[in-house]
């Protein structure tokens, strides 16, 4: 991708905090991000078992929950993190059409920033095999394989953390 390309700058991302009113695009980014980019690496069954979301008020409770940000341009949301309190990082997702481009590195430098705040000195998260190789390129190693069960699917993806300084 040209990262001269004004739609694609990377210059052009800004970040803010998550309010309510971008719970529905947060969806549509997760699904987005899992049925368009994760689903190289996992199987079409994987893909709809992890792609759902049924209940969107809970979803919206969960995203309110913790501090969770939304990278955008101009146009809105293309992606979205967050921090939970013990410094797991549970979400991150990045549109399908503004990958590569330094949405999630933005975002993650955020999270580090908000978690050194808390005085927290490690985060972690379980990543997606499509997300494995961005983290191990952000400071983050492998702890451990795992296989996690979503809607009678088996699903691998790695416990990850990164120690901040
Ligand atoms: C993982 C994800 C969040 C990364 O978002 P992104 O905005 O494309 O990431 P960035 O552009 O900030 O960074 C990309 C970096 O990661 C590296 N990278 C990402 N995926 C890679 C891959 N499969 N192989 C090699 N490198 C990869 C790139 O080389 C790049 O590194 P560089 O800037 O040093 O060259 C995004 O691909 C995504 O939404 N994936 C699908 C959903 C998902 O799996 N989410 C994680 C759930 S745990």
């Amino acid at each position: 991708m040209n990262s001269d390309d004004g739609r694609h700058s990377r210059t052009a991302f800004t970040i803010r905090p998550y309010s309510p009113a971008d719970s529905e695009a947060t969806v549509e980014i997760f699904l987005r991000a899992i049925r368009e980019v994760a689903s190289k690496d996992y199987s079409p069954a994987q893909v709809d078992a992890w792609a759902t979301v049924e209940d969107h008020r809970a979803w919206a409770a969960r995203r309110s929950s913790r501090p969770t940000w939304i990278v955008e341009n101009k146009t809105g949301p293309v992606g979205f993190a967050d921090l939970e309190p013990k410094g797991n990082l549970d979400m991150m997702f990045v549109c399908p059409d503004h990958q590569g481009v330094g949405a999630a590195t933005l975002l993650l430098a955020k999270v580090e920033a908000a978690a050194k705040e808390k005085g927290l000195s490690r985060l972690s998260t379980d990543a997606s095999l499509t997300a494995r190789l961005f983290f191990e390129g952000r400071g983050f190693v492998v702890l451990a394989r795992q296989i996690v069960e979503k809607r009678g699917q088996v699903l691998q993806n790695f416990r990850m953390e990164k120690f901040l300084r």
